[in-house]
């Protein structure tokens, strides 16, 4: 299986880029405070699919949501990952192909996904670079 090495140096706070792993879009999210905020305050027992921002990031690394762009109802790309691109009524991704909306967490909260946004496997290799996979 190959793996897929994504260097974060150059993404804002509040940016997220569109990768590729494994023919699929991978979605890297530098997560302002704000939004780091948003998600903790959610409580996980009203989640779908519930999980916490830390089970969803590295340890020391919470900023970083590093999802597949995948939408988990039908496979639709969400948007969220552009300049300009709507990111949904809970400020992470939006699915414009039936209206699933997800959190800064990449969790599903609105909509006919199933579950949260998955998280490939992956490591941090330095402060700045990751490889998924
Ligand atoms: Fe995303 Fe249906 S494929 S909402």
């Amino acid at each position: 299986q190959s793996t897929t090495e994504v260097n974060l140096a150059a993404i804002e706070p509040g940016q997220a880029i569109k990768a590729s792993f494994r023919k699929q879009p991978l979605f890297v999210r530098n997560l302002t405070p704000k939004e780091i905020a948003e998600a903790d305050a959610v409580p996980v027992s009203s989640l779908r699919d519930p999980q916490t921002l830390e089970q969803r990031t590295a340890e020391g690394h919470k900023n970083w949501l590093i999802t597949l762009g995948v939408c988990t109802h039908l496979g639709c790309v969400p948007l969220g990952a552009g300049e300009g691109e709507n990111r949904g009524p809970f400020g992470g991704y939006f699915c414009p192909c039936h209206g699933s909306a997800y959190d800064t967490a990449g969790r599903i909260r609105q909509g006919p996904a199933p579950t949260n946004l998955e998280v490939p496997k992956y490591n941090f290799t330095s402060d700045t670079v990751v490889v998924v996979g």
